[in-house]
């Protein structure tokens, strides 16, 4: 097994072409950073030390890294002066002998496997210096990869540094690097700020290498797309994208149909049972979990959800909640953070529910909202009831037992418990508890007056109607 003593990645420019607050490494693709994604690709092959180097938004990028990678190390680059400048900080710090491995925070698409390729041909060549290459089909904007007819590399020559012709090499340095040590030491002092951008290349080490008589290698990726970086938002966008079918490629491998590829967004930490069908335009976002034959969309985004086996979930939009198996949820259904579906409920069109439990089997069916409510099993909350929950300043709790049918277009003034099997009649404000078997009535008693449309509204249509129905004034 290959062994690397040292990473470092590079993460202190300012991101000045992203024209944005949040640095490059810090926006996201597929529900984690930039850097956050680069990391999951290096951890597994173990650095003995991580090094990030961090400069432009130093502190939201050290945050950061404390929460995904508590073992990185981090090193300030004040001046943000190239690639160069910033690796020989890092290095400055390193001892001894062994590879490093260094690399640009900004190529979040890279994977464990080439990178466990480029090391293993890295050592088994017993190379001082490799560099990932790739072939681009539009390689404007990279590094060019100037080979001698030996096949090793002569140098590698920046973009806006380049002459036409060395501009019509497609072949690009990814910004992926392994060195020994004690060769990339001996030259990273060296380098000059001659150059079309005055900054220290890390690429020219390249040249200072030849030069005291060390090779470099290139080493060709096998899929350019992992070499990506992003500079700008359209390649946040296109990075964004070969994400999106990477992922959705493995679940369907995995057994999961997903209908239509193209819109539907499944963050890298999904866990998809199989057999679950995903309807177009949906979203799947943070560390939902989806169990088999769940179905899932169309248009539903899911954030933070754990879905059960056999769950429906249509046209909603739901997030840190839990749904049980076999429950309904939509069309149009909104459920909050603490939202807990229990198996075979249902939450259906155009219901909100908030920090609330619905028991098993029972049914919140139509235009209601539910906050801070506890629903006991099987029972039914009518029509257009509405859990008030907020007296302006507070918010309370409602109980509601097991067997309850709640009448349509009930008010359960909070705090309130609605005891086991009890009723309320519709249109109801229900503000004292309902004993268990009771039913509240919270309603003013209804009059009727009779012939009062003839005599108010004695030429309209609805007079006309009533007359002919028999009515007197
Ligand atoms: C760099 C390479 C280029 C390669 C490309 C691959 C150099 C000179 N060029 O160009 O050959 O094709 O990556 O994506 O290395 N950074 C610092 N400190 C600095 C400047 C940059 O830490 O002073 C960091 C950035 O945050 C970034 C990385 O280094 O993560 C690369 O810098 P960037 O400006 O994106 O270099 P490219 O122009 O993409
Ligand atoms: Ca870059």
């Amino acid at each position: 097994m290959s062994k690397l003593s040292l990473a470092i990645v590079l993460a202190a420019g300012e991101s000045k072409r992203m024209k944005s607050k949040t640095p490059k490494v810090l926006h996201k693709i597929a529900g984690r950073t930039v850097i956050e994604n680069l990391l999951a690709a290096v951890q597994p092959i173990a650095p003995k030390k991580l090094t990030v180097v961090v400069g432009a938004h130093k502190d939201a990028v050290i945050q950061h890294l404390d929460e995904i990678y508590p073992a990185a190390t981090t090193v300030f680059q004040e001046k943000r002066n190239g690639t160069g400048a910033a690796a020989a900080l890092a290095l400055a710090q390193a001892k001894g002998d062994g590879t490093v491995l260094i690399l640009a925070a900004d190529t979040p698409l890279l994977t464990t496997q080439t990178l466990q390729e480029f090391l293993a041909a890295h050592q088994s060549e017993k190379n001082s210096a490799s560099v990932l290459t790739a072939l681009l089909p539009d390689p404007t904007g990279y590094g060019r990869i100037l080979r001698g007819s030996d096949g090793k590399i002569l140098k590698i020559v920046e973009e806006k540094d380049a002459t036409d012709s060395e501009r019509d090499n497609d072949e690009i340095n990814t910004g992926v690097y392994l060195f020994e040590l004690p060769v990339i030491k001996s030259v990273i002092n060296q380098l000059q700020s001659d150059n079309a951008q005055q900054e220290l290349y890390l690429t020219d080490v390249i040249e200072l290498l030849n030069k005291s008589g060390e090779s470099s290698y290139a080493i060709l990726s096998n899929d350019y797309t992992e070499t990506l970086g992003i500079n700008d938002r359209s390649q946040l966008a296109e990075c964004a994208a070969i994400m999106r079918d990477r992922i959705n490629y493995q679940h369907m491998q995995n057994g999961v149909s997903i209908i239509d590829p193209t819109t539907t967004w499944i963050d890298a930490e999904v866990e998809i049972g199989e057999d679950v069908i995903i309807y177009p335009g949906s979203v799947i976002e943070g560390k939902s979990k989806i169990k088999s034959q769940a179905v899932i969309g169309p248009r539903t985004t899911l954030d933070s959800c754990a879905v059960g086996e056999g769950a429906k979930v249509i046209e909603s939009h739901c997030t840190d909640s839990k749904i049980g198996a076999g429950a309904k949820v939509g069309p149009f259904t909104y459920l909050r953070k603490g939202s807990v579906l229990k198996d075979e409920s249902k939450a259906g069109a155009f219901v909100e529910i908030k920090n609330s439990t619905v028991g098993q089997g029972s049914k919140v069916a139509h235009l209601s909202y539910v906050g801070d409510a506890q629903i006991g099993d099987e029972s039914n909350i009518g029509a257009a009831t509405i859990f008030v929950n907020y007296d302006g300043e507070q918010k309370h709790k409602t109980k509601v037992g097991d067997h309850v049918r709640i009448g349509s277009d009930t008010m359960l003034v909070a705090p309130v418990t609605v005891g086991d099997g009890a009723y309320t009649a519709a249109g109801s404000v229900i503000n004292e508890d309902v004993p268990a078997g009771a039913i509240g009535i919270g309603r003013t008693k209804q009059v009727n007056i009779l012939g009062w449309v003839l005599r108010k509204r004695g030429s309209s249509k609805s007079a006309a109607a009533a007359k002919k129905a028999g009515a007197k004034e």
